[in-house]
Formats: C-alpha cells, sequence, structure tokens
C-alpha cells in the first residue's frame, strides 16, 4: 500500500475509531490537536489570536515567503489590506473576460481529445489543471501561457515544481527538515524553478509597467468602466495594483511583487483545478443532479453551448452553487487548516498548551454523521432544506472564515460557474466505464482503488494520485 493513500485511510479509520470527535496525534515528539466538532473550529476561525501560522506553512516560505498567506501578525494585515481591493467588482469583471474566453478554448481542447481518446475517458485532474494554469497566469500577471495548447512553458513547469515540493516534504521524515533536504534533489529542483521565475517575472514586470503607462490601458478600479466601451483595451492584471500599490508610503520591492503574485498563483489554482475536476466527477456519479444542473443551464441559454456567462447570469445558477457546496463538502480542495498556538489557551472547554499545533480537518467535518445524513452521499438538495438553517455555520467552511478566510472566494466561485456551465452544457458527464465503486465507497477505511477508481492524497490540496477519470460525450 503507497504510504500517500494510507494516509487517507488512516484518517477515516481515526474518524470512525473516535466516533467524529476532536482527537489528538503525536507526530514523533509535535503534538497535533484535530477539532472536527463546529463549535470548537467557529472559536478557532473566529479568534485573532490563534490566526497564526507556522508548521507547515513554512514549507512553502522558499516561494512564497511572506506572502499573504504566510505571513502573520502586522505584515500580514498591512498585505491584507493591500490586496483586498485586487479582488473588486471592477477587477473581477475583467476576469471574467478572461475566465470566459479560457474557458471556451478548453472546450474546444476536451472536445477533439474526448474523440481520441478510448472509451470518451479523459483524466479531468489533469486537463482542468491546464485551463486553470493558463486563467491563473493572465489573471496574475497579464501574460497568456497557452498551457491549454500545450505549448511549453518554462513558467508552467515551474510553478508545477513548486507545487509538487511542499506536498512532497510534508509527509516525508527526511525531506521536512531543511537540514536534510538541502541533500535532496527536490531542493536542487526547487532552488532551479525558484530562478526560473523570479527571472521570468522580472521581465514580465518590465513589459507590464509600460503597458500601465500606455494611454490605451485603463484603471477599471478608479473608473467606472461602460462593459461595452472596454472591447479591446488591456485587461486588469493582479500584477498591476503591486506596481502601483505602496505599504506604509513606499512601493513594494521586487521581493514583496514577487511573493505575491506566487502566493495568487499558487493558492489560485491548484484549488480552483482541484474544486472544477471533483465537481465534474460527482456530476458524472450522480445523474439526477447533473439533470437538474443541465436543465438550470437551459432555462438560461437555451441551446446555446458556447455563449459566454455574464455577471447576472452567474447569479441565477442557483443549483450549481447548491452542487459546488456540496462537491466542496464531500472533497475540499483545502482539506486541512493549520494554526500554531504561541501563548496556552482555551478553546471552548479544552486546554490547549503553547507549541500545539491545531488542525482544522475540513474533510472531517464535512463526513462527520454529527453534522450531515448520510454524509458520504452527494446530495446537494441538502444545502436547500429548511432543517439547514439550525446547523452551525462552521460545519461548512472550505473557504475557511474570520479574518483569515480565502481572499479570492469570488473569483474562485466565478471561475468554477463559468467552467462547469459550458461543460454541463457541452458534455453529458458519465462515470469511466472500468470504475464500481462509486463516492461514498471512497470514505470506506477499508476502500481499495481499482482501475479507472480515485487514490485521493490530502497534504495541501485534495488530488488523486491515479487521476480522475471521466466519460465525456458530446451533446448533440
Ligand atoms: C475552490 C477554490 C478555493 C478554495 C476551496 C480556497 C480555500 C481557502 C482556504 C481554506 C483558505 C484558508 C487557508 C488557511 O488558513 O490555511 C484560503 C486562503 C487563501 N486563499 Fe483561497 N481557496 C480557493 C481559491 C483561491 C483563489 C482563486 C485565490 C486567489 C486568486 C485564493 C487566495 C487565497 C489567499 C491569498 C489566502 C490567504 C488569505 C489570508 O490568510 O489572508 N484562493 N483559501
Amino acid at each position: 500500500m503507497n504510504l500517500k493513500t494510507a494516509y487517507l485511510r488512516s484518517i477515516f479509520g481515526w474518524l470512525e475509531q473516535f466516533n467524529y470527535k476532536n482527537f489528538r496525534v503525536w507526530v514523533g515528539p509535535l503534538p497535533y490537536i484535530a477539532f472536527v466538532e463546529p463549535k470548537y473550529v467557529e472559536h478557532i476561525l473566529s479568534s485573532t489570536q490563534l490566526a497564526y501560522k507556522n508548521d507547515p506553512y513554512h514549507l512553502l516560505y522558499p516561494w512564497l515567503g511572506k506572502g499573504l498567506l504566510t505571513a502573520n501578525d502586522h505584515e500580514w494585515m498591512l498585505r491584507r489590506k493591500m490586496i483586498t481591493p485586487s479582488f473588486h467588482f471592477r477587477i473581477l469583471r475583467d476576469f471574467l473576460h478572461v475566465m470566459n474566453e479560457t474557458s471556451g478554448r478548453f472546450m474546444e481542447l476536451l472536445a477533439v481529445e474526448s474523440k481520441k481518446s478510448k472509451d470518451q475517458v479523459l483524466d479531468m485532474q489533469s486537463y482542468v489543471t491546464r485551463s486553470t494554469i493558463d486563467v491563473i497566469c493572465e489573471t496574475a500577471m497579464g501574460t497568456r501561457v497557452n498551457s491549454i495548447e500545450g505549448e511549453p512553458s518554462i513558467i508552467v513547469e515551474a510553478i508545477d515544481t513548486l507545487c509538487y515540493v511542499a506536498p512532497e516534504r510534508l509527509l516525508s521524515v527526511m525531506k521536512r527538515p531543511d537540514i536534510l533536504f538541502k541533500c535532496t534533489r527536490l531542493y536542487r529542483q526547487q532552488e532551479q524553478a525558484l530562478a526560473t521565475l523570479r527571472k521570468e517575472l522580472a521581465q514580465l514586470i518590465e513589459q507590464r509597467r509600460a503597458i500601465v503607462k500606455s494611454p490605451s490601458y485603463i484603471n477599471v478600479e478608479e473608473v467606472g468602466q461602460d462593459e461595452q466601451l472596454d472591447v479591446g483595451r488591456p485587461k486588469m492584471a493582479f500584477l498591476d495594483n503591486l506596481l502601483t500599490a505602496e505599504v506604509e508610503g513606499k512601493p513594494l520591492t521586487f521581493q514583496q511583487i514577487f511573493e505575491e503574485v506566487s502566493t495568487f498563483m499558487f493558492e489560485g489554482h491548484d484549488t480552483t483545478a482541484s474544486a472544477i475536476t471533483f465537481a465534474v466527477y460527482c456530476l458524472a456519479w450522480t445523474p439526477t443532479a447533473q439533470q437538474r444542473a443541465y436543465e438550470e443551464q437551459q432555462q438560461i441559454y437555451g441551446s446555446a453551448k458556447d455563449t459566454h456567462p455574464t455577471f447576472q447570469e452567474l447569479q441565477d445558477m442557483k443549483y450549481l452553487d447548491l452542487v459546488i457546496k456540496e462537491t466542496l463538502r464531500i472533497f475540499p480542495s483545502v482539506p486541512f487548516i493549520f494554526r500554531s498556538v504561541r501563548k496556552g489557551t482555551v478553546i471552548v472547554d479544552k486546554f490547549v498548551p503553547k507549541g500545539t499545533t491545531i488542525v482544522l480537518p475540513l474533510v472531517a467535518t464535512g463526513h462527520s454523521p454529527h453534522c450531515f445524513k448520510n454524509p458520504h452521499e452527494f446530495q446537494p438538495e441538502r444545502f436547500e432544506m429548511t432543517d439547514r438553517n439550525q446547523a452551525s455555520a462552521f460545519d461548512h467552511v472550505p473557504f475557511s472564515a474570520g479574518p483569515r478566510n480565502c481572499i479570492g472566494q469570488k473569483f474562485a466561485l466565478m471561475e468554477l460557474k463559468v467552467t462547469l456551465s459550458k461543460l454541463l452544457r457541452r458534455f453529458r458527464l458519465l462515470p469511466a466505464p472500468l470504475a464500481k465503486q462509486s463516492i461514498a465507497d471512497v470514505f470506506h477505511p477499508k476502500y481499495k482503488p481499482g482501475e479507472q477508481e480515485l487514490k485521493l492524497y490530502l497534504p495541501i490540496t485534495l488530488k488523486s494520485l491515479s487521476g480522475v477519470p471521466v466519460r465525456l460525450e458530446e451533446r448533440i
């Protein structure tokens, strides 16, 4: 049994053993307390005192440094204040253009590839990542990397390597301590990828400065821009805001810009790729939910398969909202959140000593029978039930909550809806023919994956080591 997949089995084994209550584990001499119950999750996420991050976020320091995800205290506050305007409605509208255009190219790729492949089966995980990489590079840096077209880009290779390093280190006794890590090939790969990304970004920054100064460039954050007038103008990128931002009266240094753009690229593509991929998988295995989601699309677009969604149409996709919520409950893109305790403290009724690492296993709370009926079943309708009103809001926090919640939530939901809307209109989604075990089976402690079945891997973002095979049949 592969150590990586054994890890998921152990977690679900412990959860059953502890009846989905909070539990403690020791990793060597280090205590980790996992808070599964919503009232504890609420206490922790709402507290500014418990907002401190260290282990295992430090594994990301070589790349993300003190970017928004990994920064703490005063530094984090300054950065959060500086970055919040980058997600303003008017900027998101520019990002929507990028998502619409990218998803159009993505559908063409899927149509061609599914016809070519045996039984029309594709590994959605690897295909979706190509689309989310394109979206994130264009929205973060204002540059097209054409990952969908399969054109080799050294930026994409570098990001791929860096996204791979931290999860590899997380579960490895040899690679976790810096001193041992520096003797590994993985460390050399990391350093090479970082050097490439720094060099490429330095060039892009100069190109972008020139665009931002050009007369055709409009800062949509400053001017109310009529949607009709903006055809053909350069679209805003996250980088543009960083080029003009100031922290405590000073412009950002190259290192600060590098860290923030990198954070955006790291947090913004693997997470959305995971959510889109598992939503497709869940819809493929749940024909009733797929039919309802498809009918909603038909009500909005009739038989038009390629029409780009507008902001308003995205708001109207109410059932798709439920599908996304339910997908993130069963397959949370970020399965764990961690916090480090700097001063002994009481959490609800439990004393937690200094030096403890708190784990919030969102994946466990989402599968808890104390929070959800038939927790391993995919039932989007559960989120429209009236008895949900009595549930705790903290039994479902896929984007976290409180002061350190996900700043990219609206961005992510927009990208998810644009992509899923087009997928539903263009394709019928079906399980891979050799896969026998369905969604609920995957979370059974005795689950053993067979051919074309999921091998879930949890560190950092949720993935399947065997890919996520799904059959795509083009609708006529
Ligand atoms: C389905 C997609 C996504 C999910 C499920 C998700 C989930 C989360 C979660 C759970 C956190 C808290 C992490 C922690 O405390 O350790 C977080 C933080 C964050 N996310 Fe997301 N995220 C998604 C997409 C995005 C996107 C698209 C972006 C950027 C474009 C983004 C940027 C960030 C940043 C910068 C933080 C750190 C915020 C802070 O500490 O102030 N995320 N996200």
